[in-house]
């Protein structure tokens, strides 16, 4: 199923009728279709359904290539990123394309999932924009924090699960509260995962987050723990290219305040809450998901 999700992908864009756009589509790697698996084991595999899946993928993908470029970022899913291979104005205008031809084609789906979804989009910019002004500076702000994290990744899995759940005719606002803890859930183990795992793992600089002047969960945390002396240490690596040493210091302060474990908690509650839910429906393979969320480690 998640087959014909790719084919709809590829006829849309051929459809565009430009062959350097095809192969920079076909260039790009694809992630792990969460959003797609979402809507299927939602809503089956009609035609209504592949198309939905197709655009919100699309969407997606526009969304890490201005991310991308907003970012300055070298790699994407271990591979040069559209803004570094071919620059920023070709990784720009590659997302107006897939994220325009992804609208023109949610029109002729359903007026309802067309709203739910463009609204996400809002949203997704917005956090985007505020996670540029809280990356400005070290900040404690952990309620704006969290509006960012859901504005800017929540928002298109909580979209994803409701657009499904309108075209399934099933209870939209319980599969949107679903979509909504996983997708906050999956962006904090996100976070956690720059801190535990190595480059090789992530496909992108560990420690990353930091050095890119985002200020996440674990590291407001640890502030928060931290005595004043190093507290300002903290503070100084800031958007600082890291040595080895200053690395192992963030790791191992991390690691004495017990914060990835407090981090992990926090996530857990919302995947917990996402599980129950969908047991409560009969839906074991979405709270499988959830499981595998948590347990994911890239
Ligand atoms: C990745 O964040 C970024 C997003 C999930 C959303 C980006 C949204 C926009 C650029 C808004 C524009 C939207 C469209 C559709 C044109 P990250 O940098 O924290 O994660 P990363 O490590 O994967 O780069
Ligand atoms: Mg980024």
């Amino acid at each position: 199923m998640i087959d014909a999700v790719e084919r709809k992908i590829e006829q849309y864009i051929s459809e565009l009728g430009d062959q350097y756009v095809f192969r920079l589509y076909k260039n790009i790697p694809h992630g792990k279709r969460l959003r797609t698996k979402l809507i299927l084991k939602i809503a089956g595999s009609s035609l209504k359904v592949i198309k939905t899946a197709a655009t919100v993928e699309m969407i997606h993908a526009a969304s890490l290539l201005h991310d991308d470029v907003i970012d300055d970022a070298d790699t994407r899913r271990g591979q040069a990123s559209v803004n570094a291979s071919e620059g920023n104005k070709t990784a720009i205008m590659m997302g107006d394309i897939l994220y325009s031809k992804a609208f023109f084609e949610l029109n002729s789906v359903s007026s309802e999932v067309a709203k739910v979804i463009s609204n996400a989009v809002v949203q997704l910019s917005l956090g985007e924009l505020a996670d540029v002004e809280l990356s400005k500076s070290f900040h404690t702000n952990r309620e704006a924090y969290l509006k960012m994290l859901y504005q800017k990744t929540a928002s298109l899995m909580e979209a994803s699960a409701e657009s499904a759940a309108i075209l399934a005719g099933k209870n939209r606002k319980a599969y949107r509260q679903y979509g909504h803890n996983l997708g906050l859930a999956f962006q904090m183990i996100d976070d956690i995962l720059d801190i535990t795992e190595d480059s090789k793992t992530l496909g992108k600089p560990a420690l990353h987050d930091f050095v890119e002047g985002k200020v996440t969960l674990p590291y407001i945390y640890l502030y928060e723990k931290l005595a004043d002396e190093d507290r300002e240490f903290l503070v100084s690596l800031h958007r600082k290219r890291l040595s080895e040493e200053e690395a192992l210091w963030i790791k191992s302060a991390m690691k004495k305040h017990h914060i990835i474990e407090k981090s992990y908690n926090e996530a857990k509650v919302l995947i917990d809450e996402a599980i129950e839910s969908m047991e409560l429906l009969g839906e074991h393979d979405l709270s499988n998901i959830a499981k595998a969320m948590i347990e994911r480690k890239f």
